[in-house]
C-alpha cells in the first residue's frame, strides 16, 4: 500500500472530521512514562508515528491498552528500562521526548537519536542544554546519554536561545518531578506545548504559563494518573482548508478550535476563501478565483511551517504572484521540485520561493519527501486536471489519520493502489 491514485480537478463538498494533534499525541504519549499510574488518553489520531510510541513504551515495560480507535491506557507503574530499542525510536523523530521524560522520572536514560531529515539539520542543543542547567550530565552521540548527577534533577532557570518546540516540551517534561522549579524563557507557544503542560498538569504536575513566553514548573513528587484527551490537530484542519483552497467547493471542518486556525484562516482570508466559524467548526468555502498574497512562516502565533507546503499550492493556482518565506526550517522547499512536475511555476532561492500562478496543474506520477510535502502534493493532484499518482505514502500516515477516507466523504477521487514489494521506499524520520 504505498501509492495514492488520484483523478483530480473536481471541487471538494461535504464534512471532514479533524482528529486528535499529532504533534501534541507524539510528547504525551511519551510523557505518561512520568506517571507512576494509569493514563487514559483519548482522541489519539490514529497514525503509525502513534503506533510506534505505543511499541517502544512496551518494550520499555509499559503496559498498552487500546481502548478504542481513538481511546488508550497507558500503565507505567513497572518500567523496567530506561534504553528504548536503538531500532524503533532512530525511526521517529519525536524520540527525543523519551529523553525528558525517562530522565524526569528516573534519573537516566539512554535514547538513540535521529540524524537530520530532508528539510535541513534539526539539533537538539537547546534540549540538551536544559538538561545539563538542570544537573544532567549529557553524551551526545547516535546514542544521547544522559544522568542526573545526583539520581534526581534540579530546578533551574533556563532561557532558550531559540524558540524550539522540542526543547521547551523536552524540559518541561523532565522538570515536572525535578526537585524546585525550573523556569523556560522565550519558551515555544504552539497549541501542543499548552495541551502537554494540560496533560501534566491533570496527572498531578505544577506548570503555569504554558503558551506564554515563560513557563514555571515546580517539580512535584508523583504523578498519579488520570484520564486526558488530546486537542485537535491545527495542521491536520488546515491542510483540509487549503485543500478546499486549491480545489474549489465547500466544506464543513469539524472539530476544531477556532482560535488555533486563525493564523491560517486570515491568510486563506486574504487570497478570497470564505470562512465562517461556528463553535467548533469552520465552513470553508472558495468559489471564485484565488488571489495572491505573501506567506512567511514563524513560530506560533505567526504562519506555521507544517502549513507551508500546502498553502504554496493554493498559491500557485492563483492569480499573481506569490513570496513564500520559510522562517523554520533551512530547506523546506525541496516538494517543489515534483509540483513542478504538474506545472506549477515556482522559483527557489535558499529560503524564499517566488510562486507564479497557473491556470491549472496536469496529473503526473510524482514522490512525496516528507509529511506535510506529501499532504501539499495530494492536495495537487486533487487539483491537477487528470491522473496524478503519488508515491512514498508512507510519509502522510505517518501523521495524518485516513486521509484517503476523508477526502473521499468530500467527493475526491483518491485510492491507495498496491505497488510491487521491490519498489517500495523505507520512510526517512520526519
Ligand atoms: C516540531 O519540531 C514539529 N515536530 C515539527 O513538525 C515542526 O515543523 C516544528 O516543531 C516547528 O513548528 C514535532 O512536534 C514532532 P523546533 P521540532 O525545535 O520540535 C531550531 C511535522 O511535519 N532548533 O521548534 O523539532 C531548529 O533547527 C513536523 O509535523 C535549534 O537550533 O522543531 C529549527 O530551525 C516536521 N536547536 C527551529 O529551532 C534546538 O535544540 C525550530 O525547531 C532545537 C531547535
Amino acid at each position: 500500500m504505498n501509492q495514492y491514485v488520484i483523478r483530480g480537478g473536481h471541487p471538494l463538498f461535504g464534512e471532514i472530521t479533524v482528529s486528535g494533534a499529532k504533534n501534541a499525541a507524539v510528547a504525551i504519549i511519551p510523557a505518561a512514562l512520568l506517571v507512576d499510574g494509569v493514563c487514559r488518553i483519548e482522541n489519539v489520531p490514529q497514525i503509525s508515528d502513534v503506533t510506534l510510541f505505543f511499541s517502544i513504551l512496551e518494550e520499555l515495560g509499559a503496559k498498552v491498552r487500546v481502548l478504542n480507535r481513538h481511546a488508550v491506557e497507558i500503565d507505567c507503574r513497572n518500567i523496567r528500562s530506561t534504553t528504548p530499542s536503538y531500532e524503533l525510536a532512530r525511526r521517529i523523530r519525536a524520540s527525543y521526548y523519551l529523553l525528558g521524560a525517562l530522565l524526569g522520572r528516573f534519573g537516566k536514560a539512554t535514547v538513540a537519536m535521529p540524524g537530520g531529515c530532508n528539510f535541513g539539520v534539526r539539533p537538539i542543543d537547546q534540549h540538551v542544554k536544559g538538561f545539563r542547567l538542570m544537573g544532567a550530565d549529557v553524551i551526545e552521540g547516535g546514542l544521547i546519554q544522559a544522568e542526573a548527577r545526583d539520581g534526581r534533577l534540579h530546578g533551574a532557570n533556563i532561557y532558550m536561545d531559540v524558540v524550539s518546540v522540542g526543547a521547551t516540551m523536552n524540559v518541561m517534561m523532565a522538570a515536572v518531578l525535578a526537585e524546585g522549579t525550573t523556569t523556560i524563557d522565550n519558551a515555544a507557544k504552539e497549541p501542543h506545548i499548552v495541551d502537554l503542560a494540560n496533560f501534566l498538569n491533570s496527572m498531578g504536575a505544577d506548570i503555569k504559563g504554558a503558551g506564554t513566553d515563560t513557563i514555571k514548573i515546580r517539580g512535584v513528587e508523583k504523578l498519579t494518573g488520570g484520564t486526558y484527551g488530546i486537542i485537535p490537530d491545527q495542521i491536520e484542519a488546515g491542510t483540509y482548508m487549503a485543500a478546499v483552497a486549491a480545489t474549489g467547493g465547500q466544506v464543513l471542518i469539524k472539530n476544531v478550535i477556532p482560535k488555533h486556525m486563525e493564523c491560517i484562516s486570515s491568510k486563506l482570508q486574504e487570497m478570497g476563501v470564505e470562512i465562517f466559524e461556528q463553535d467548533d467548526t469552520l465552513l470553508v468555502r472558495r468559489s471564485k478565483p484565488l488571489h495572491r498574497t505573501n506567506v512567511k512562516t514563524l513560530p506560533y502565533p505567526g504562519f506555521p511551517t507544517d502549513m507551508q507546503p500546502q498553502i504554496t499550492v493554493a498559491l500557485a493556482l492563483a492569480e499573481g504572484t506569490s513570496i513564500v518565506t520559510e522562517g523554520v526550517w533551512d530547506n523546506r522547499f525541496k516538494y517543489v521540485g515534483e509540483l513542478k512536475r504538474l506545472g506549477a511555476k515556482v522559483q527557489v532561492d535558499g529560503k524564499v520561493a517566488v510562486v507564479e500562478g497557473v491556470d491549472r496543474f496536469e496529473g503526473a506520477p510524482i514522490q512525496a519527501c516528507d509529511l506535510r510535502a506529501g499532504a501539499a502534493l495530494v492536495i495537487a493532484g486533487l487539483a491537477a486536471n487528470g491522473e496524478t499518482h503519488l508515491g512514498n505514502i508512507q510519509y502522510i500516515e505517518r501523521g495524518y489519520e485516513d486521509m484517503v477516507g476523508k477526502l473521499r466523504a468530500v467527493g475526491a477521487d483518491i485510492q491507495i493502489v498496491d505497488v510491487p514489494e521491490d519498489e517500495k521506499v523505507e520512510p526517512k524520520i520526519g
